[in-house]
């Protein structure tokens, strides 16, 4: 029987935190096995934030290292630069024909935006039609994300629905797939992890920058000797994303007996990510040594995803009436 196909992408903005990484990325390795996995960088989505060309093609080879690094395989895995299949640009255009304003102007991501006082751009506004067409053109079945990407994925059901109301079941109606412990993984302040709230732990940073963000997480002024809370910390919370089950029960023992300082909590939280990712590590900077390997990887990728995606555009320009 053939795979079930599973499709997601990470907008290239620099090093992935671990909100990233354990809310969606995760996900892709657990499942490269079983789904027919597209993974791509979406170049064209960060268009809306990122306008200097250097940085841009910089941030796209090195979500290519982070997604090489933490074990993605391109054997298995369809790995590409949205760029590389405009197909989805077209795609885009035939669904927005059939997109209502009203959902769109729903759209949180949206909406934030506005509240915070941006002048809208088009391209802001349209970016969920344009993540429905990447989800769309290769047929996605499911579409592992983090919590607060699930309403693009609600408002992509919308279009497929419409789409094959109006033209026929052509287009697979996908479902979003989080993984509930880490919908939203907390950041340094305790808030969501996001680059925009400047609260991230990056797991591929030096080092030295890597003890920095452990070292600011933000912790109450509790003193060394006190028993203390460890579902109220924020050095916990993040702990437990990383250690297994003993070393979690440990660090919660040693909250509650006293005595024990958020200072050990986060060297011992600092080593553990250095431990989790090392191997990671040592590969993301091997990759960036290696940049015609990366392109190689995404030359294959593009590959195959574009035959996959020109078969539901032939289906699709054929139920519009372009033949
Ligand atoms: P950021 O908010 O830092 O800009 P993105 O919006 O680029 O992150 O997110 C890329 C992927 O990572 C998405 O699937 C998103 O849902 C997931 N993600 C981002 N932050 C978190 C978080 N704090 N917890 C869980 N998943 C997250
Ligand atoms: N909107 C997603 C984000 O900001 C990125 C994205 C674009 C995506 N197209 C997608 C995710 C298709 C999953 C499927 O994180």
């Amino acid at each position: 029987m053939e795979k079930k196909r599973l499709v997601s992408g990470i907008q290239p903005s620099g090093m992935i935190h671990l909100g990233n990484y354990f809310g969606a990325m995760i996900q892709y390795l657990e499942l490269q096995e079983e789904y027919h996995s597209f993974i791509f960088i979406a170049n064209f989505h960060a268009l809306n934030t990122i306008r200097d060309p250097e940085i841009m093609n910089q941030y796209v080879t090195d979500l290519v290292a982070h997604y090489l690094a933490i074990g993605l395989d391109p054997e298995k895995v369809s790995l590409y630069r949205q760029s590389d299949l405009p197909e989805v640009c077209e795609l885009s255009w035939i669904l927005s024909t059939l997109t209502p304003m009203g959902i769109l102007e729903r759209c949180h991501s949206y909406k934030d935006k506005i509240a915070k006082g941006f002048s809208p751009d088009h391209g802001l506004f349209a970016y969920p039609v344009l993540m429905a067409a990447d989800i769309l053109l290769p047929k996605a079945n499911i579409v592992p994300v983090g919590k607060d990407q699930k309403q693009h994925v609600e408002v992509t059901r919308d279009i497929a629905l419409k789409f094959n109301n109006q033209y026929g079941e052509i287009l697979t109606i996908p479902e979003d797939r989080i993984n509930q412990s880490t919908a939203v993984v907390p950041g340094i302040d305790g808030q969501k992890m996001s680059k925009s709230y400047d609260n991230c732990i990056y797991p591929f940073a030096s080092e030295k920058a890597l003890k920095k963000q452990v070292m600011n997480i933000v912790t109450d002024s509790t003193p060394l000797e006190e028993p203390k809370d460890p579902d109220k910390c924020n050095v916990f919370g993040i702990y437990k994303l990383l250690a297994d089950q003993d070393e979690i029960e440990k660090m919660r023992n040693q909250y509650l007996a006293g005595g024990y300082g958020y200072g050990h909590a986060k060297k011992e939280l600092l080593a553990k990510i250095l431990d989790y990712f090392a191997v990671a590590r040592t590969r993301y900077l091997d990759l960036h040594q290696n940049k015609d390997y990366m392109e190689e990887v995404l030359q294959k990728g593009v590959e195959k995803v574009r035959t996959v995606a020109h078969k539901t555009l032939t289906e699709v320009r054929k139920a519009v009436g372009f033949y």
